[in-house]
């Protein structure tokens, strides 16, 4: 009995948010990410990587239950399948959660790990994708790719100055002259909320609306918000703060707040008048890594620096300096690069206290920075091009085959032909690839020769495999194998 053959319509759309990347866009990619590679490990940072997913409870020390919203969450399949089977381990029981950012993963690797008892202060980098459940848009996805690098075991504005002059060098060495520096000290704005006995859930609160009312009005001086002006993000900011039942005379000044950005010898002297009677957000201002951090950004070159008193970052867990770089040709998601000191984060996950700072780029917005900077121009050639290899008859085709690996050994780019077409139409196709040369296995062969053709030039000669080596080496200065 013959069956019928039913055709199924399937979807292939792909989950919002997320995207396939061509192999030019890969080569940008890989191309940023060697660059940055390179740079991280000759300034002493070594690279680790963590699992791709993690138990949802690391996250909630931090960021509580509400950031349930922010991720992807998930159980494991028997989990799904038994509700209350009691062959379920606890571990699939569990909520795992694919790893949003890296910073909280590598402080559970670090405790867990021989990272603690290396020297300090110890430098690691790590590249890999993350998962954020974001509105998506254009430069903001559902699945990106972070590069960061954390900095454990040392406190101090040097070790602060440092992380952003690492940042700022990534930018610089790939040719990003588009970017602002923004730095704050998250401290004067905590001490500031303690003067006025806030406590630490409101505190986040605040921090989470200044941050977004930062963001937007950044974004309105860049003349990206059309639906917006700065009385209505001010509004909002106040009546948000007003709905905390805050004091009259706290509100006043996060309202000032949102104002206090640019040069450091204009905000500083500002900062102080309107902090005066809060006693602990003055003496913070006064000690703070803002001032020492100053020369030490001037002295590395990072003219495009901004102080920015409400800067206050998404993330829950910074304690000190944090810092933003933007790339404004990219609009609204110009935000390149995030970070600043969290000292109390490996404390709270039950490790001993520990100094801590770091940063994560967005490597999607870096490439599309450095695309945007004219910076990627040279790296959009073909990654195959050295020569091609065709045999004229099926029993050639085994000494391609040892002629190929020959050829890999001395380092060259090889492709062989896999097809049965006939020699115009081989060559046509590597010449369309952009092959140098193609080398061609025929009668000549039975005398240890084969042909050697300039694809360039249209130019053959006969040669032995290892003069037809030499000529392409000296052509091509081949790599060394
Ligand atoms: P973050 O600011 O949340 O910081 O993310 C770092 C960077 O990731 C952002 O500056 C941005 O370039 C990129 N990014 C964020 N969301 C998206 C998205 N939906 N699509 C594309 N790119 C995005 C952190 O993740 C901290 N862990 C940084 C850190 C390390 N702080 C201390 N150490």
């Amino acid at each position: 009995m013959s069956e019928e053959k039913t055709t199924k319509k399937i979807d292939l759309s792909r989950p919002t948010g997320t995207r396939d990347f061509l192999p030019d866009d890969m080569r940008k990619h890989r191309h940023v990410e060697k660059i940055v590679r390179k740079l991280l490990e000759s300034l002493g940072f070594e690279e680790i990587m963590t699992p791709m997913f993690e138990f949802f409870d690391l996250f909630l020390v931090r960021s509580g239950e509400k950031f349930r919203e922010d991720v992807f969450t998930f159980t494991a399949p028997k989990y799904q399948a038994g509700g209350e089977n009691k062959d379920i381990s606890p571990e699939d029981a569990r909520t795992f959660v694919l790893r949003p950012e890296f910073t909280a993963p590598v402080c559970r690797f670090y405790i867990q790990s021989d990272l603690n008892t290396m020297p300090k202060p110890l430098k690691i980098f790590y590249v890999g994708p993350v998962f954020r459940y974001d509105k998506p848009a254009p430069g903001r996805y559902r699945e990106f790719f972070q590069f960061g690098v954390e900095m454990f075991g040392i406190q101090g504005a040097i070790a602060d100055a440092e992380v952003m002059c690492v940042a700022a060098s990534i930018i610089k060495k790939l040719g990003i002259k588009d970017y602002v520096l923004r730095v704050n000290d998250l401290n004067i704005l905590r001490e500031l909320l303690l003067d006025n006995d806030v406590n630490e859930e409101i505190q986040d609160k605040i921090i989470g609306m200044m941050d977004k009312a930062n963001g937007d009005m950044i974004k309105f001086r860049l003349g990206l918000l059309d639906d917006e002006t700065p009385e209505s993000i001010e509004n909002r900011f106040v009546d948000d703060l007003h709905d905390l039942d805050l004091v009259e005379g706290l509100i006043t000044i996060l309202h000032q707040f949102l104002y206090l950005n640019g040069n450091y010898t204009d905000i500083l002297p500002k900062a102080k008048e309107l902090l005066e009677g809060n006693k602990r957000a003055v003496q913070a201002l006064e000690s703070s890594n803002l001032l020492e951090v100053e020369p030490l950004l001037e002295a590395a070159g990072i003219t495009s620096r901004v102080i920015d008193l409400s800067l206050a970052r998404g993330l829950d867990y910074y304690t000190g300096l944090v810092f933003e770089i933007d790339s404004p040709s990219l609009g609204k998601q110009k935000q390149i690069c995030g970070g600043g000191r969290y000292d109390h984060l490996i404390h709270e996950f039950g490790g001993d206290e520990t100094p801590a700072t770091g940063f994560a780029f967005g490597l999607d917005r870096l490439v599309l920075a450095a695309e945007a900077n004219g910076a990627l121009v040279q790296d959009t050639g073909m990654a195959r091009a050295d020569v091609y290899l065709y045999a004229f008859t099926p029993e050639l085709v085994v000494e391609t085959f040892k002629v190929q690996e020959r050829l890999v050994d001395e380092g060259f780019h090889v492709e062989l032909n896999v097809t049965e077409w006939g020699v115009k139409r081989a060559l046509q196709f590597a010449s369309k690839l952009g092959f140098h040369f193609a080398m061609l296995l025929g009668k000549e062969f039975r005398d240890g020769n084969i042909v050697l053709k300039d694809l360039k030039t249209e130019q053959q000669q006969i040669l032995t495999l290892d003069e037809a080596i030499d000529a392409m080496k000296q052509a091509l200065t081949a790599p060394p194998p």
